[in-house]
């Protein structure tokens, strides 16, 4: 079954007028969600540090310079970030939603006694560090205006263990950590804080991870799902931040948004539920 990212003509723009950042919006989920979002009619600042596809991104598929512009910011530097919310409200007027979607995995080595200790601090200053930063500058921009929409992207690995390597693993379970905790803190200021956890689909980042391509690794990720007849694609994800990132989730906040099919609720090993094969 294919997914769906744009609408109807006839139908409403969910975003109209409002300016979003998306961190790690050069590629695969940021940059399916840029598309979505300046379709529903959104202002997308892109952030990333893959420069030539970010810069291209918004010359073509984003519409130019009207609707989009790119920084360059790595999400570990807290003066790129910094300037990167200050460029979009300057360019834009204002800053409604911040997407923390840039993410790195590490090498996938199954025993931690081979894990290096660089490779573990690499993920956590991207995924996590990255995210706390992005969380901080937006909330300076959105605190006097009292509004603002703050998605992050977790995972899967956000809340089951033994799906990812212990550095990604830790790295989306804080994640979900300051989700909540900068919810509770800025609900005060009107402004909502989530994050999402999806399963696996084909990007750059998770064909590297699993060492599969293309329709290989759907087809390898479709056969552990728990969810039959579908395929999980980043269109599917652009679908869940635009939820949450337009006011019909206007009073979800703390939330972790799982795009799991109920991968993440079931136990393989209990099979009330399985059907006798014919
Ligand atoms: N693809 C999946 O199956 C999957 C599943 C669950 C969660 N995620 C998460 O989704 C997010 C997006 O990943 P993706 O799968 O689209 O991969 P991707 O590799 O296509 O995109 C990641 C983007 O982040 C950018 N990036 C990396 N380090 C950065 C840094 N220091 N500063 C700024 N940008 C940086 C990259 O240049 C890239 O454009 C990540 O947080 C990832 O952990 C992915």
């Amino acid at each position: 079954m294919a997914s769906q990212l744009i609408s109807a003509p006839t139908a409403p723009r969910r975003l109209e007028g409002k300016v979003a950042i998306i961190t790690g919006g050069a590629s695969g989920i940021g940059e399916c969600t840029a598309k979505l979002f300046v379709h529903h009619g959104a202002k997308v600042v892109i952030a990333d540090i893959q420069d030539d596809l970010g810069q291209a991104l918004c010359a073509t598929a984003l519409g130019g310079p009207t609707n989009s512009l790119y920084v360059h910011c790595d999400v570990t530097d807290e003066s790129q970030i910094k300037a990167a919310v200050e460029t979009a409200v300057k360019a834009f007027g204002k800053l409604d939603i911040m997407m923390n979607n840039a993410g790195i995995a590490d090498p996938s080595k199954p025993r931690i006694i081979d894990n290096q200790k660089e490779d573990f601090e690499r993920v956590i200053s991207v995924n996590v560090t990255g995210v706390f930063l992005g969380i901080k500058h937006a909330a300076q921009a959105m605190i006097p205006v009292k509004t603002g929409s703050i998605i992050s992207t977790a995972s899967l690995a956000s809340y089951v263990g033994g799906s990812a390597s212990h550095a990604y693993t830790c790295s989306k379970h804080a994640v979900v950590g300051l989700t909540k905790n900068a919810a509770v803190e800025l609900g005060q200021f009107g402004i909502r804080v989530n994050c999402l956890s999806p399963f696996a689909m084909v990007t750059p980042l998770a064909t590297r991870f699993v060492g599969l391509e293309g329709e290989e690794f759907e087809m390898a990720m479709n056969s552990m799902a728990n969810l039959k007849g579908v395929t999980l694609r980043t269109e599917d994800v652009a679908n869940a931040a635009l939820f949450l990132a337009s006011d019909e989730s206007r009073y979800v906040s703390g939330h972790n948004l799982l795009i799991d099919g109920g991968f993440g609720i079931t136990n393989p090993n209990i099979k009330i539920f399985e059907y006798p094969q014919n």
